[in-house]
């Protein structure tokens, strides 16, 4: 079974992969995962049709690409001991523990509803992830697509102007900022200590490719040396222009999907599904090799 990779949309052809020709079930090979790699670096998603994986074989694709991702903070408010699922993976569903449906009035589903926004995972750590890789276990009978918004061609797409402006900004990224743009803003002082804002640089220079890309998320709260009120808008406004739909794929999820995205170089946010209806998605990610701007990692 060869792997091949074709855009996903032959109209938009730079933008979103569709990998035939693997199966994630069984162990990779070295030229697989190149190809992988390669074509991660080239489309910036990649999108894997009938893959019905469990836990275990999603960590085991996932790491054959890489190290994952071990957090030095928390990116949810839900405690290990209320988490329904193993080590290594991360629980992108609307279920709790028990494997019932998150209630309306949990602030855990506050604190969710936070992925509706556009954002890059884990850009409020100091080394923010590499890649995530997204399975649709169960997935609703309506909404509930993904949306990756291309911050390359984003990029590409400013005046000269605004390009050299950016160059060098740094902003400060945490998740009380885009849990606050929601309107959830009631943190406990331990969770306001534990999502202290980091620094991300606002232009960054992909490793394999070279090219450059905003790196935006919704974390972002401020920019240093900016006001906040000029900062937000300019953040809002350079949002605004980097999630245009032709920088846009949408993803409409079939059951067994798994979608693999490159944190450095695009944003995503999920979309709306009845909530009385299960949504069982679960993540693992590879961790970044190093922060965009140096700091103490405390
Ligand atoms: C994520 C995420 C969006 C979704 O997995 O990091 O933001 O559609 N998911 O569930
Ligand atoms: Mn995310």
């Amino acid at each position: 079974m060869a792997l091949t990779i074709e855009p996903i949309d032959p109209a938009a052809p730079a933008f979103g992969g569709e990998v035939s020709g693997i199966d994630l079930t069984r162990p990779l090979s070295r030229a697989d995962a190149a190809a992988v790699d390669a074509g991660m670096d080239q489309y910036g998603v990649l999108v894997f049709h009938d893959q019905d994986i469990t836990d275990a074989q999603q960590i085991a694709f996932s790491t054959t690409l890489g190290p994952l991702e071990v957090k030095k903070r928390p990116g949810n408010i839900r405690k290990a001991s209320e988490s329904r699922l193993g080590a290594g993976i991360g629980d992108l569903s609307n279920l709790d523990k028990n494997g019932k449906i998150i209630s309306a009035e949990d602030r855990q589903w506050f604190f969710k509803l936070g992925d509706r926004l556009w954002h890059s995972d884990s850009s409020y750590a100091v080394v923010p992830a590499k890649y995530s890789l997204l399975s649709g276990r169960v997935v609703p009978s309506w909404g509930g697509r993904t949306e990756f918004a291309d911050m390359r061609a984003a990029y590409d797409a400013l005046d000269a102007r605004t390009k050299a402006e950016v160059e060098d900004l740094i902003c400060e990224h945490s998740l009380l900022y885009s849990r606050g743009a929601i309107g959830f803003s009631e943190f406990t002082p331990e969770e306001v200590e534990l999502f202290r804002p980091v620094l991300q640089r606002l232009v960054r220079i992909h490793p394999s490719s070279g090219r450059k890309s905003l790196f935006l998320s919704s974390h972002a709260g401020t920019i240093v040396g900016w006001t906040i009120p000029e900062a937000r808008s300019f953040l809002r406004d350079l949002t605004e222009h980097a999630t245009q739909r032709e920088f846009v794929y949408s993803h409409s999820w079939k059951q067994h999907d798994l979608v693999m995205w490159d944190n450095r170089s695009t944003m995503h946010r999920a979309r709306r599904f009845d909530r009385t209806e299960v949504r069982d998605m679960r993540r693992t990610t590879l961790a970044g090799d190093a922060p965009t701007v140096e700091q103490v990692d405390a």
